[in-house]
């Protein structure tokens, strides 16, 4: 349904070369100059760029399958309705979940985050209750908690992390007790590019009695994701950090957890029947569902999904950890630059910090290049804090990035130096 053939030039066989080139010819955007120099993408984090597949698969819903869905009898409504189903079934698969009802459509993490907090929130937590997250969170995996906290009257416990940016897990087991509820934790870090433990993370959670939701928007990307065999409860990700729209994304929840949850919103949709006397609930996943939902992006998210699991996971782990130790190992000879996080189980992410030059003034340098990192907070303002740093520079890398690019990064990083003589 959704494979152009410029989705299928980029499959390749499992023991196929990685051809990066190849990739890059799928993805539009990456062809383009910028300031007269060739675009540079390293803020793969915030936002991945987009495959042919995926843009035609937008473009082909609008021309040939539109009309809304589950509700109507006519031809292009049930069109649409099987195409967006068979894009919840592309994500089940490519979660290895049981069941389509399991799979919940989203705006985005950070919908799916809340949804969980307020909903499985408002019916387990009570005052004095116990959360727990890590101190490498992103904003959205923090907020939602300390908004339904003080509502409910729980509270949160953080686990630390060390010097490199590694979960303390040894803390992590000390940090349960009788009042703890729920974990929450990421898969990926955002703001380091550490790769939690996560299954085992779920482990010690269950071992205390807890379910475990896994914050998996940079993880989804980068590694291949199982959530039966890591027994996750809840696995939240975004679509366009895996090459799809925006506006889209994915809540995973065991059926059993998101059956016993009340409804997070009410609308069209997510009920059975409704009288002004009582609302029955529609089953899963249409319960969580309220209104009509964005057809076109998860239809596209369907694409994606196909895209990246054409070139395989396990294929694009790899090369992406190449092109990290690479780019770690260039970046590490520029004098007075400081690398933040460097955990043994790193992706695709590489922080750092240059001696007396704001993070800003680099990335308005490197824009200039043609050069597109991030810099701040990276919505992760306790890791800043656990750094002692008001912001860091993100290069954050995608399928398509090369060893080239790196070293177009690391010549736009001269000419950094070259203006503050760092
Ligand atoms: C680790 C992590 N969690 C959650 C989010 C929030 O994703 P979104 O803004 O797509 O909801 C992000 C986005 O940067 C992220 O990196």
């Amino acid at each position: 349904m959704n494979a152009g053939s410029e989705f299928k030039s980029a499959v390749q066989g499992p023991a196929a070369a990685y051809d990066v080139a190849r990739i890059r010819a799928d993805f539009p955007i990456l062809s383009q100059t910028v300031y007269g120099k060739p675009l540079v993408y390293f803020d793969s984090a915030a936002s991945a760029q987009k495959p042919r597949a995926v843009i035609d698969s937008i473009v082909r819903t609008y021309e040939t399958e539109y009309a809304n869905v589950h509700r109507g009898i006519h031809y292009m409504s049930q069109r649409a309705t099987e195409a967006m189903e068979g894009a919840r079934e592309k994500v089940r698969a490519f979660l290895n979940a049981a069941e389509t009802r399991e799979i919940v459509f989203v705006r985005g993490a950070t919908e799916g985050i809340n949804l969980v907090a307020a909903s499985w929130g408002r019916a387990n937590l009570k005052p004095g209750d116990e959360i727990i997250l890590s101190a490498m969170e992103h904003h959205s995996n923090i907020v939602p908690w300390q908004l339904i906290g003080e509502q409910t009257g729980a509270v949160l416990r953080v686990v630390p992390i060390d010097d490199t940016g590694t979960l303390d897990m040894a803390a992590y087991e000390k940090l349960f007790s009788p009042r703890t509820r729920i974990v929450a934790i990421t898969h990926v870090s955002n703001a380091l590019g550490t790769v939690t433990p996560i299954a085992e993370i779920i482990r010690i959670g269950h071992a205390h009695g807890v379910p475990v939701l896994v914050d998996g928007c940079q993880a989804a990307p980068h590694l291949s994701v199982d959530v039966r065999a890591i027994d996750a409860d809840f696995y939240v990700f975004s679509g366009h950090k895996l090459y799809g729209p925006s506006g889209i994304g994915v809540l995973y929840g065991k059926a059993a957890l998101l059956d016993a949850m009340p409804p997070y919103q009410g609308g069209g949709e997510m009920i059975d029947s409704v009288t002004f006397e009582k609302t029955t609930y529609a089953d899963l996943p249409f319960k969580f569902e309220a209104g009509t939902p964005h057809i076109a992006g998860a239809i596209a998210l369907g694409a994606a999904v196909d895209y990246v699991t054409g070139i395989g996971l396990a294929r694009i782990r790899a090369y992406e950890d190449a092109l990290l130790a690479y780019a770690t190992e260039r970046l590490g000879a520029i004098n007075s630059l400081r690398i933040i996080g460097t955990a043994a189980d790193k992706t695709a992410i590489l922080s750092f910090v240059l001696d007396g030059v704001h993070p800003h003034d680099i990335g308005t340098i490197l824009d200039r290049e043609g050069v597109a990192v991030r810099t701040g907070h990276h919505c992760a303002q306790p890791v800043m804090d656990r750094f002692d740093v008001p912001a860091t520079v993100r290069m954050s890398f995608g399928l398509y990035n090369t060893r080239e690019e790196v070293d177009a990064f690391v010549k736009a990083m001269a000419r950094v130096q070259e203006i503050f003589r760092a």
